[in-house]
C-alpha cells in the first residue's frame, strides 16, 4: 500500500509500537512480542483508524495509541492463529511464525501479553479524555472477545461440518473474526475525532467481507513468496471459505461486489472520506488474481 501520507502513518505506527515494546522488561517474552509485532504487516487496522479520524476532521495524533492498541490485538490473534492447535502455519509476514522462531508456549504467552499491552496503552493514553478511553476499552474488549475476534475464530474452527457450509455461517464468521477488529479501528478513529462512533459500521461490514474474501482467494491462488504466509492452508484445514462455498469466480465476484459497496457507503458520508477511499482502493484490489 503506497501514498506518502499512508507511508508516513505506517512509519509512525511502527515507531510507536517499537517504543512501547522497548519499555517492557527485557527478556525472552519481550523478544517474542517484538518479533510478532515489528517484523512486518500492512498495518491496515491502524491505517483505517487514523484515516477515519482525519477524514472526520480530527487530529491523527489523538488516534495513534488507539490505532496501535488494535494492531497489538491483531498481532496476538495472528500468533495464536498460526499455532499447531489452530491453523498450524509455519510462516507469517515472510518469516517463521512466532512458535517456529520461539516455541509454542512462548507464542501463547506473547499473545497473552500483547493483548494486555493493548489495554494498558489505551488506558494510559493521555491524549484522550478519560471518558473516551473508558469507551474504547469496552469496545476493544468486545471486539476481541466472544462476540468478536475470538468468537469468530471459534466459528472458523468449527466450520468443517457440512451443515455449516452456507453463506450465513460464512459471513457471520468473517464479520466476527475479521470484521470486529476493523470495526473497532474505525470506531476508535471516529471517537478520537469527537465524531459519532457508529458512522462507519455499514462501511466496515462490506470492507471486512471483501477483505476476507480476498484473503481466502489468495490462499487458493496466491503465492507463498508474495503473501509471506503459506497458501493452501484453508484447504488443508477444511475451513469454510468463499472459494470453497461459491467457487473461485463467484468468490471474486463477491469480493468485488462488497468492495463496490464500500465505496457507495463512503459516498453517503457527510465528510469527504479521501483516506478511507484510498485504503479501500489499495487493500481490496484483487487485480493480481485475475
Ligand atoms: C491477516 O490480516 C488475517 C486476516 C484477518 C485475514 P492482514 O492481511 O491484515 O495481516 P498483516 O497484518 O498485513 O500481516
Ligand atoms: C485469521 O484468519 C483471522 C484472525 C482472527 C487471526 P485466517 O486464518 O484466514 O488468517 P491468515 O490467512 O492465517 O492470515
Ligand atoms: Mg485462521
Ligand atoms: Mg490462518
Ligand atoms: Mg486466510
Amino acid at each position: 500500500m503506497t501514498s506518502a501520507t499512508l507511508e508516513a502513518w505506517r512509519a509512525q505506527v511502527h515507531t510507536t509500537l517499537a517504543s512501547h515494546i522497548d519499555e517492557l522488561p527485557a527478556g525472552r517474552l519481550r523478544d517474542a512480542m517484538a518479533y510478532a509485532v515489528l517484523g512486518g504487516g500492512k498495518r491496515l487496522r491502524p491505517l483505517l483508524c487514523l484515516a477515519a479520524c482525519v477524514d472526520a476532521g480530527g487530529e491523527h495524533e489523538k488516534a495513534l495509541i488507539p490505532a496501535c492498541a488494535v494492531e497489538l490485538i491483531h498481532c496476538y490473534s495472528l500468533a495464536h492463529d498460526d499455532l499447531p492447535c489452530m491453523d498450524d502455519d509455519d510462516e507469517r509476514r515472510g518469516q517463521p511464525s512466532l512458535h517456529k522462531a520461539f516455541d509454542e508456549a512462548t507464542a501463547l504467552l506473547a499473545g497473552d501479553a500483547l493483548q494486555s499491552l493493548a489495554f494498558e496503552l489505551l488506558a494510559n493514553s493521555t491524549k484522550l479524555a478519560p471518558s473516551q478511553r473508558v469507551r474504547m476499552l469496552g469496545e476493544l474488549g468486545e471486539a476481541g472477545g466472544v462476540a468478536g475476534m475470538a468468537g469468530g475464530q471459534m466459528l472458523d474452527l468449527r466450520s468443517h461440518a457440512a451443515e455449516d457450509a452456507n453463506l450465513d455461517y460464512l459471513t457471520r464468521t468473517h464479520a466476527m473474526k475479521t470484521g470486529a477488529l476493523f470495526r473497532a479501528s474505525l470506531r476508535f478513529g471516529l471517537l478520537s475525532s469527537g465524531g459519532e462512533m457508529t458512522l462507519l459500521d455499514a462501511f466496515c461490514t462490506s470492507f471486512a467481507l471483501a477483505f476476507q474474501a480476498a484473503d481466502d482467494l489468495r490462499d487458493c491462488l496466491g503465492s507463498r513468496a508474495h503473501l509471506g504466509k503459506p497458501t493452501g492452508s484453508d484447504a488443508r484445514s477444511g475451513t469454510l471459505t468463499w472459494p470453497r462455498l461459491l467457487g473461485i469466480d463467484a468468490g471474486k465476484a463477491a469480493c468485488i461486489e462488497h468492495r463496490e459497496a464500500c465505496f457507495e457507503q463512503l459516498r453517503q458520508l457527510e465528510f469527504e472520506a479521501t483516506h478511507l477511499a484510498e485504503i479501500t482502493h489499495l487493500a481490496l484490489d484483487i487485480e493480481d488474481l485475475r
